[in-house]
């Protein structure tokens, strides 16, 4: 459950994630407008829709003056949106152009494990992989990056991240603004340091890893949007490594949420703010007020008085996300809707499981990732209570892949059910238990894994992660997984 819905619910959670370096102060930038990347072209393969993605290095002008080396699918930095319909199948040509091996996971999807794109599908260069698969989960807001074993932060870092918008069968209509970037903006917020010839800085890493100074919205810095409507929806993905947003609103009026990591709420609902840690989404929605700007920013965060770690991930910062410039007159809204298209969430009482698992010094469990080490075999199409303990003072949070869940219990309350929201990557705060339900997929394959890890990049490159198997109902014994992909 996020934050702000917590704190609506009567103010449980304020806490946060990850701190800042020490750097220079840089003159403001002048404000640009928001880059909206591309919707990725599809060509109909048999029925398939087909995408392709090349990744490669380019080139970017982020800042006045001076060019930025990054790296991006398609683009010099980030990747196009894919779309694709519930009930429609997909495949996708990825093309490593890159010096070096990488893999490309497509987060919060339910699909066999081959297709997954984690570190045992590695795509050496000038290598293409095409997975292909049928979208079997509701309307939501994924997204794709690398996932090389040890390789994750650097990566992403150097811009290799997009969305992957999933609609509703019946379309991406339905009762949300859903014209893409007119009135249904994608918001991908991440946080980079520049040297003094314009290079992002791979150097500064603190024990969280790299915590930037200077935010990129879409790849934009200091970015406004023109609105032309009087509701906007915005879907926003912390893309960072290990910074952490509070978002909200500059005048104080609530955002509403509609949508989490996973899937649509039931109804909207209003929030004084939306905690996203890294790898975790929200869709909001936005009223506006003809000709009366309001600033998307990102608010200070409570660690709670064990961690310490405030600096280090940027969590007493206060920063602007997204200047919104509404036009003189706005396209009207309707109401808010009385509900959207939704799926109800798995009933704890039907849990076959409950795993629990310790979050520590980097470790799960008091261990590291070993690629060639299964730690957990779950049956195919399981509903299993996960109970995650963070024991360290550090904040991490837990991403699993192939499953769909609800956050049921947190920091010692329970989260009643018209409050619990869809999540593929929940936030643990220092010292506290979240307790979760999750619905795995049914696509048994007991020799590849899937994986569960920390989502703080450099957390998982060290380590911070563990492999699970989806067998057969019944299954107790798996074959051992053979190490590869470790580059
Ligand atoms: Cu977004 Cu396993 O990752
Ligand atoms: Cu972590």
């Amino acid at each position: 459950v996020l934050a702000g819905a917590g704190a609506a619910a009567g103010g449980i959670l304020l806490q946060s994630c990850a701190t800042l370096p020490e750097s220079a102060p840089r003159p403001a930038p002048a404000p640009r407008p928001l880059a909206i990347p591309p919707l990725a072209p599809s060509t109909s393969d048999g029925g398939v829709r087909t995408f392709r993605l090349t990744a490669a290095p380019g080139d970017s002008g982020f800042l006045a003056g001076a060019r930025t080396p990054t790296w991006g699918y398609d683009l010099p930095f980030g990747g196009p949106t894919l779309r694709a319909a519930r009930g429609e199948r997909v495949r996708v040509h990825v093309t490593n152009r890159l010096p070096e091996t990488t893999t490309t996971h497509w987060h919060g999807m339910t699909l066999p494990a081959v297709m997954d794109g984690g570190p045992h599908q590695p795509i050496e260069p000038g290598a293409t992989w095409s997975p292909e698969w049928t979208i079997e989960q509701p309307a939501a807001t994924l997204w794709y990056h690398p996932h090389p074993h040890g390789h994750t932060e650097r990566h992403v870092h150097r811009g290799l991240a997009g969305l992957f918008l999933i609609d509703d069968a019946a379309g991406a209509g339905g009762p949300l603004p859903h014209r893409y970037g007119v009135d249904d903006l994608p918001v991908v917020v991440t946080d980079r340091v520049f040297t003094a010839d314009g290079s992002f800085d791979e150097t500064r890493r603190n024990a969280h890893g790299l915590v930037g100074d200077t935010l990129l919205v879409n790849g934009t810095v200091a970015p406004y949007h023109v609105a032309t409507t009087a509701r906007i929806r915005l879907r926003l993905l912390n893309a960072s490594s290990a910074r952490c947003y509070r978002f909200a609103r500059s005048d104080e009026r609530p955002l509403v949420l509609a949508g989490t990591d996973s899937g649509l709420l039931a109804a909207p609902r209003p929030v004084p703010d939306v905690l996203l840690t890294p790898g975790e989404r929200a869709e909001v929605l936005l009223d506006l007020e003809p000709a009366r700007p309001v600033v998307l920013r990102s608010l200070p965060q409570d660690l709670g008085a064990v961690s310490g770690n405030e600096r280090s991930i940027g969590a007493l910062d206060t920063l602007d996300v997204l200047q919104i410039r509404p036009a003189a007159e706005l396209e009207p809204a309707p109401p808010l809707p009385a509900a959207l298209p939704h799926d109800p969430g798995p009933d704890p009482a039907t849990a076959t499981t409950v795993r629990r698992f310790e979050l520590g010094n980097n470790t799960i469990n008091g261990r590291t990732m070993d690629m060639s080490r299964v730690d957990e075999v779950v049956p195919a199409g399981a509903t299993e209570v996960w109970e995650l303990t963070n024991v360290h003072s550090r904040p991490h949070n837990l991403h699993v892949h192939d499953a769909r869940g609800q956050v049921i219990e947190a920091g010692g309350r329970a989260v009643p059910p018209e409050l619990r929201t869809w999540k593929d990557t929940v936030y643990v705060p220092p010292r506290t238990t979240t307790r979760l339900v999750l619905r795995f997929g049914r696509h048994a394959d007991p020799a590849t894994p899937y994986m569960y890890h920390c989502h703080l990049l450099y957390h998982e490159d060290q380590g911070m992660m563990g492999q699970f198997v989806v067998a057969p109902p019944g299954t107790t014994e798996v074959p051992p997984i053979l190490a590869g992909g470790d580059h």
